[in-house]
């Protein structure tokens, strides 16, 4: 794929009809790697046809991991019996920020993991210190080695309790990974309670591991000596399901979203709610209906079940166009508003101060030329770009494809006018100048 692709789309056009659900990212790229930890071959069903989803398998097959594609590529045979290298240190490593799960599932597997300092979107500072505490408590030592190389190893892992600082998803699941065949009782305390970690305990239950209190502020795992063939099924993504429902909000749209859990949705349903969108939730669909302007809200992220800070770009866009002035606090991330000056430029009045924007709802969003700053921001231009008047342009959108399974085509079923083509040639496509040779 290359870098400089964009998406086109001609706005104001309001969705209709469904959208289904893939696979959660944020669970996918932590359960693939976790098959490390298996003495046999493992199913892993219901994976999302995502670029970070192909890093982290290209990763894994040149550790000596199989991995066997279905045809429609949502099925994941993975072999990890032949496993020959214990080192993630490639470029490719850095690319995406979940490789930071190769730590906990090499170090519970090997007792030894040396992986490249993970990337991923840019929000400031990501630290890992509380990985590393875990570890650290689980019995190992962490060294830092030249070009960003972690080293973590251990005579033998034991159980220990653990209280973490923050409550951080991948702490969580990393730690987690690590114990789940270390000998004794450990104790996980301020743990992250988001959906993925509770997948990630039911898929490591499924081969055999003793996981309680997933989804609690406590987590409770007695090490267990093997691990065995599984076959899972990964949930539905909250954040690309909370998406679309945003995208169905902002074109005035009615359109059904399919394969989803209700459940994780509930503060992205109640936010539309108090913006006056109708939300009719399902066993496992929501309906969306909006046909008037949107009503101001005031939001602020924080970790689950409060409102996912995932979706605050997203969110954003729905505030921009809404009735009076919201305000939207960011309190998981340190920078997470360097899409701002995108969306002004279709038109938004949005200013931020510290870790707060304020928006001033405008009627109408015009058409322009913008550029995806990171994976959730790209899929708030889209959303602008399908409720504004005109044409949007938009590139660096391999951001965008990190993490949305085909959303060409699944917004094309919904109705829009949206198409994915080469490099611009326009000199005043924004990014010309930002982008690594792109333009
Ligand atoms: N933090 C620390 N020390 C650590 C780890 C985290 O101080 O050792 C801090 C972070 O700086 C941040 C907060 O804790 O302020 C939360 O970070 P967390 O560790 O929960 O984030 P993450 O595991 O790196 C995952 C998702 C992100 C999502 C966050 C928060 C994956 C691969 N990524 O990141 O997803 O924003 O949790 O929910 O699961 C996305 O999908 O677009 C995305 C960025």
């Amino acid at each position: 794929m290359d870098k400089c692709d964009r998406y086109i789309i001609n706005g104001g056009i309001p969705l209709k009809g469904t959208v289904k659900i893939s696979g959660a990212k944020n669970a996918a790229v932590a359960i693939i790697p976790a098959v490390i930890l298996c003495d046999e071959v493992c199913t892993i069903e219901n994976v999302p046809d995502i670029t970070d989803v192909t890093a982290i398998c290209n990763i894994l097959k040149r550790l000596g991991v199989k991995i066997t594609i279905s045809d429609d590529k949502s099925t994941l045979t993975i072999d990890p019996r032949n496993i020959t290298s214990r080192k993630a240190t490639n470029s490719h490593v850095r690319d995406i920020r979940a490789s930071y799960y190769l730590l906990g599932a090499l170090l519970g597997r090997f007792n030894d993991a040396y992986v490249s300092m993970p990337g991923g979107c840019d929000f400031g500072i990501r630290p890992i210190d509380q990985h590393l505490k875990g570890f650290e408590a689980l019995g190992a030592t962490s060294t830092s080695l030249k070009e960003g190389v972690v080293h973590v190893c251990a005579e033998e892992l034991n159980g220990a309790n653990i209280y973490f600082d923050v409550a951080s998803v991948g702490a969580t699941m990393n730690v987690m990974l690590a114990a789940v065949k270390a000998p004794g009782l450990t104790v996980l305390e301020n743990v992250a309670k988001e959906p993925h970690v509770v997948d990630l305990a039911n898929f490591l239950n499924s081969m055999g591991a003793n996981i309680k209190g997933a989804g609690t502020d406590v987590i409770k795992i007695r090490g267990v000596e093997h691990l065995f063939s599984t076959t899972y099924s990964i949930m539905p993504d909250q954040i690309e399901a909370g998406t679309y429902m945003a995208a169905i909000a902002a074109t005035k749209g009615d359109a059904r979203v399919l394969n989803v859990i209700p459940k994780h949705l509930e503060v992205i349903i109640v936010k539309l709610r108090e913006m006056g969108v109708t939300v009719e939730e399902d066993e496992d669909s929501v309906r969306v209906f909006s046909n008037k302007r949107l009503k101001r809200v005031n939001i602020k992220t924080s970790p689950y079940p409060g409102f996912p800070t995932d979706m605050q770009p997203q969110f954003c866009v729905l505030m921009a166009i809404a009735e009076g002035l919201s305000k939207l606090h960011e309190d998981v991330w340190d920078n997470r508003f360097k899409y701002i000056g995108e969306l002004n430029r279709l038109g938004a009045k949005i200013d931020v101060v510290k870790d707060t924007a304020y928006i001033e709802g405008v009627e109408q969003l015009e058409g322009a030329l913008v550029s995806a700053t990171d994976l959730r921001a790209g899929a708030a231009m889209v959303i602008a770009g399908l409720c504004a008047n005109g044409t949007t342009e938009i590139d660096n959108v391999a951001f965008i494809e990190r993490g949305y399974e085909n959303i060409v085509g699944k917004l094309q079923g919904l109705g829009t006018d949206i198409i994915k083509s080469g490099p611009p040639n326009s000199p005043d496509f924004p990014s010309s100048d930002k982008n690594n040779g792109c333009a």
